[in-house]
């Protein structure tokens, strides 16, 4: 438990404690829609796939505070509930392919390295300068976020999973990466609407596109190639990959009720025909985001 509250310590750290608020991801909006199985049934098989399935889901902006603007260059993220029953799926997936740390001291070091300096009024770039050369590999996912706009639309962006999972296939055991790809493609931002949005913007562009029809993704496996590394999210899957299509993912309204906003988002809720990702991060989540909603009580 220690250490679970040494991970929550460090987001409280950088963005302070926010009352009612999740610890990571405080920003965020609540959603509903269903998941419509392939037409073709695909090679990799989850019954919980086979057949619709109602979706409750969560749109937020990475980072701990409830009023980081939607312009902020950090990660985009969707907790997502496939199936209402108890052999549903969970998932908590962002808009870098990669994630940010492959351990539990990493994770606190990054956040450590980037608690804001009350003489700078923001991060110490020296420290996130040291850190980031004592820790390459967290600088892809921190690469991605420089060069990609944020995103105009919820609609428009991509949601990856970073973890590896295990699935059966037809010729044996595989390991993938999840992808949820936009219908409406990726959009980012113009320096022009950077300029002239709200720092709310995410609200009123996610309506829109609800007002005209739902809002879909493509929801893949990134099949593994053989040099892949599975056990370390931080860790990019270069080159061209397989990918098997499960179906799609579809939001048709915002859900204003409390429940929806008070919605935890455990990845450890998984069918049982998937198996759990073999890395140093995702046996923390669920037990850290159990702390988080302690702690938001409080
Ligand atoms: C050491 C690993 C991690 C820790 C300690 C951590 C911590 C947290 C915490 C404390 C929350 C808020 C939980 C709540 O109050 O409900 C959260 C939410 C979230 N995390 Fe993580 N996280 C980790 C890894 C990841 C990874 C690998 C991803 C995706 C690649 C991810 C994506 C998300 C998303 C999208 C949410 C928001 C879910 C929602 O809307 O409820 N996290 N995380």
């Amino acid at each position: 438990m220690t250490q679970l509250a040494k991970l929550i310590d460090a987001l409280n750290g950088t963005f302070g404690r926010h009352k009612g608020f999740r610890a990571s991801h405080a920003k965020g909006l609540a959603v509903t829609g269903r998941f419509i199985p392939t037409v073709n049934a695909p090679s990799v098989d989850i019954p919980l796939l086979r057949s619709e399935q109602p979706i409750s889901a969560r749109f937020s902006v990475g980072g701990g505070k409830p009023n980081m603007s939607d312009k902020s260059p950090s990660v985009r993220g969707i907790g997502i509930a496939i199936g209402d029953k108890s052999d549903g799926w969970t998932m908590a997936l962002i808009s870098a392919p990669v994630f940010f740390a492959n351990s539990a001291e990493q994770f606190v070091d990054f956040l450590a390295a980037r608690k804001p300096d009350p003489e700078i009024g923001g991060p110490n770039p020296e420290k996130v300068k040291a850190f980031n050369a004592a820790n390459p590999n967290t600088v892809p996912h921190q690469e991605y976020l420089k060069a990609t706009a944020p995103c105009r639309c919820y609609s428009n962006e991509n949601y990856h999973s970073g973890h590896a999972y295990g699935f059966a296939g037809p010729d044996g055991p595989l390991s993938a990466r999840i992808f949820l790809e936009p219908e409406a493609g990726r959009i980012g931002l113009t320096e022009d609407e950077k300029s002239t949005y709200s720092d709310d913007f995410l609200f009123d562009t996610l309506l829109d596109k609800l007002d005209g029809g739902p809002a879909r993704w493509t929801m893949k496996l990134v099949l593994a190639n053989s040099g892949d590394v599975l056990d370390d999210p931080t860790t990019p899957w270069d080159g061209e990959h397989q990918e098997v299509t499960l179906g799609t993912i579809e939001i048709t309204q915002i859900d204003e009720n409390e429940a929806g906003q008070k919605r935890v988002y455990d990845p450890a809720r998984m069918p049982a025909e998937v198996t759990a990702p073999q890395d140093n991060v995702f046996g923390l989540r669920s037990p850290a985001y159990a702390v988080s909603v302690a702690r938001r009580n409080e």
